[in-house]
């Protein structure tokens, strides 16, 4: 990703599960958002993206000598039947408050890196068509992958594209009754947790078990968790075992009455065991939790990796001490001269942790988890083929 917001330059190889750590105001959201951003395009339009994060100005990079920056994002994907792509594009801003998609690219490669399918865009042109169905007409403000994605060749790129989550919840929204919502995805602020968690109880109960388990496990005694009609509005109810004198009872909650810690980890747990997403980013998971169910909430991650790619950002030693967080997981993050810049952990620290001398808590804790200044230079020297579509 360039120009976008305070990422001048970044290149990050994800893995399974990807920890951006690093203070505040670095940019680590600003990484999610970059992702978020491609998603938020292509399931509505490019305008609605740019509209929701307050303007174009508010998207580019604002640099310090006043020059334009035009954001650009370039994503490098794996399909299935190991197939790959290269998806990328640039925005430029037009006098200010308009703006245009300056260029366009997406690559589907095969098994042997050889592009079978492709197309290219420049200022509202289509300047390369490789495809044997017919072109869309290519619109300066939008992007052509979403009229492309009527075109099964390129309908993965779409598919994988639009399926990625983002969640930063908020504990008060999920609480309140709301309108029912078609889509397994767990919206960003969780306001359709009713709606997921019905399409769980009838298509996967087994699954809505397991979120059980994990709460069980974080020390909330949820025995069963409903989806529950209200009028018009759909909502959540939970039974939980009480501690009464003499013994223990099973009392109904309804969402309202849930505490922040429980309603926000359920929305995680539910959003890791739903089948919909390609990738889910994370805002700081371990918000509202006791340190002590850190360990239990990197495990629900752990098995959440198996299924879909993760990245989140964390502020929380607790949960990075946790046996399972190896250096390749951790990408610190840092703001230099008003630009964020992340890497590899520095090999030393990564060292300590190999030999369990530390654990990326304990860096975390004595502020030492640092990049990989290598892995900076690389990404200052990058010009990959990644990027050949567009730069
Ligand atoms: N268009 C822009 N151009 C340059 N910098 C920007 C732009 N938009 C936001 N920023 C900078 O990005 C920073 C905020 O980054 P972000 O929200 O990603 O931080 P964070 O690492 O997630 O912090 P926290 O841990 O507090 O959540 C701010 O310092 C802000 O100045
Ligand atoms: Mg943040």
């Amino acid at each position: 990703m360039r120009q976008f917001k305070s990422i001048e330059r970044c290149d990050i190889e994800l893995s399974p599960i990807t920890i951006l750590v690093g203070r505040n105001g670095v940019g680590k959201s600003n990484i999610l958002d970059a992702l978020r951003f491609v998603a938020d395009a292509l399931r509505n339009t490019l305008e609605y993206a740019i509209r929701e994060r307050g303007g174009i100005d508010q998207v580019r990079r604002k640099s310090l000598g006043g020059r334009p920056t035009n954001p650009m994002i370039a994503l490098e994907l794996s399909l299935q039947g190991g197939q790959t792509a290269r998806y990328s594009f640039k925005i430029a801003a037009v006098q200010g408050r308009e703006f245009r998609v300056d260029l366009e690219s997406c690559d589907i490669l095969n098994v042997n890196g050889d592009v079978t399918h492709g197309f290219k865009v420049s200022n509202g042109q289509i300047t390369n068509w490789k495809s044997t169905s017919p072109q869309p007409a290519a619109v300066p403000d939008r992007l052509l992958l979403v009229a492309a994605s009527g075109i099964p060749e390129f309908r993965p790129v779409f598919d994988l594209l639009t399926r990625l989550a983002f969640h930063n919840l908020n504990p008060e929204v999920m609480k309140f009754p709301q309108r029912p919502e078609p889509g397994m995805l767990l919206a960003h602020d969780g306001h359709n947790l009713a709606s997921v968690i019905k399409q769980l109880e009838s298509s996967d109960p087994a699954k809505l078990e397991r979120v059980q388990d994990y709460l069980q496990a974080i020390g909330v005694p949820v025995k069963r968790i409903t989806h529950k009609q209200a009028g018009a509005l759909e909502t959540i109810e939970v039974g939980q075992e009480m501690s009464v004198p003499g013994g223990k009872r099973n009392s109904i909650f309804d969402a309202i009455a849930l505490s922040d810690g429980t309603i926000r980890a359920l929305g995680i747990l539910v959003s890791l065991v739903s089948a919909g997403p390609s990738l889910i980013g994370i805002e700081e998971p371990e918000t509202a939790l006791h340190p002590a169910a850190a360990g239990v909430l990197m495990e629900a991650l752990t098995e959440g990796a198996e299924r879909t790619q993760l990245i989140i950002t964390c502020h929380s030693p607790d949960l990075l001490d946790h046996e399972s967080v190896s250096p390749e997981m951790i990408r610190p993050v840092l703001l230099e001269n008003g630009r964020t810049v992340v890497g590899k952990l520095d090999p030393a620290k990564a060292d300590l942790m190999k030999k369990h001398l530390a654990t990326a808590g304990d860096l975390l804790r004595l502020d030492q988890l640092a990049p990989d200044p290598k892995d900076i230079q690389r990404q200052e020297d990058v010009r990959g083929t990644l990027w050949e579509g567009i730069a």
